[in-house]
């Protein structure tokens, strides 16, 4: 497998789906925003009324997702459609990614949708952002970064994001659920969150979103 790809980890809040998309509008890359199909699992699994705990109802789900990602090169925008409707808002919100890390944990889960997103490797190169591109779905890939911040930044970002977005948010109560996604992501048993031992580590509590991606840049072109 000669295709390029850059994978981009991460704790929640980090600036990891900026970064890769902008990245990969850079080089022409093709995009895989992981966790939006686990957040698309989880609005199903919502939607449905469908007991996390009911593995065979998941199992369903997890083979039978009609999940579409529509982007267009040279457009920073990618829209996620879920049964044909476009979803992608509905997919942001904290109840859905709250949702999405739990049943994130689930072994059977994620081994169904491994083969999905290997998929996404394609001519003429991939970025793919998440929690464990590096060190699960893409092992192989040539270039590996994993972006860091400390929990007090990242809840400072998601709060001016949400700010942004013209809604209120309360700074203690996100730093808290950051907090909580944490632990759960990188203390479950399946593909925990933590760096690939290859890859390269950007601490960005005191880095703009260009120097990071001046460092990403540097990497795939050295
Ligand atoms: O990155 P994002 O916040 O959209 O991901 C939502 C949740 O999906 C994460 O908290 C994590 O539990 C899960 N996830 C994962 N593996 C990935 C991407 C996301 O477990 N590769």
């Amino acid at each position: 497998n000669t295709i390029p790809i850059l994978t981009i980890d991460g704790p929640s809040g980090v600036g990891k789906g900026t970064v890769a998309r902008i990245v990969a509008q850079k080089q022409n890359w093709n995009l895989l925003d992981s966790g939006a199909i686990y957040r698309a699992f989880a609005l199903t699994v919502d939607a449905r009324k469908i007991d996390i705990s009911n593995e065979e109802a998941l199992e369903k789900i997890a083979q039978t997702i009609d999940l579409e990602f529509k982007t267009k090169l040279g457009n920073e925008l990618v829209s996620v459609y879920l049964n044909g409707k476009d979803v992608s808002n509905i997919l942001r919100t904290e109840k859905i990614g709250g949702m999405a890390s739990k049943i994130a944990s689930i072994g059977m889960v994620r081994a169904t949708l491994l083969k999905w997103q290997k998929d996404f490797a394609k001519a003429p190169g991939l970025v793919a952002d998440g929690r464990d591109m590096g060190t699960t779905v893409f092992p192989n890939a040539l270039f590996k970064v994993y972006l860091t911040a400390s929990a007090d930044e990242r809840a400072n970002r998601r709060l001016r994001q949400m700010q942004m977005q013209g809604s209120k948010g309360i700074i203690s109560q996100i730093l808290a659920k950051v907090k909580v996604r944490d632990k759960h992501d990188s203390l479950r048993k399946y593909s925990p969150l933590k760096p690939a031992k290859d890859a390269l580590i950007i601490d960005t509590t005191k880095l703009s979103i260009d120097e990071v991606i001046t460092q990403v840049v540097a990497l795939i072109e050295a």
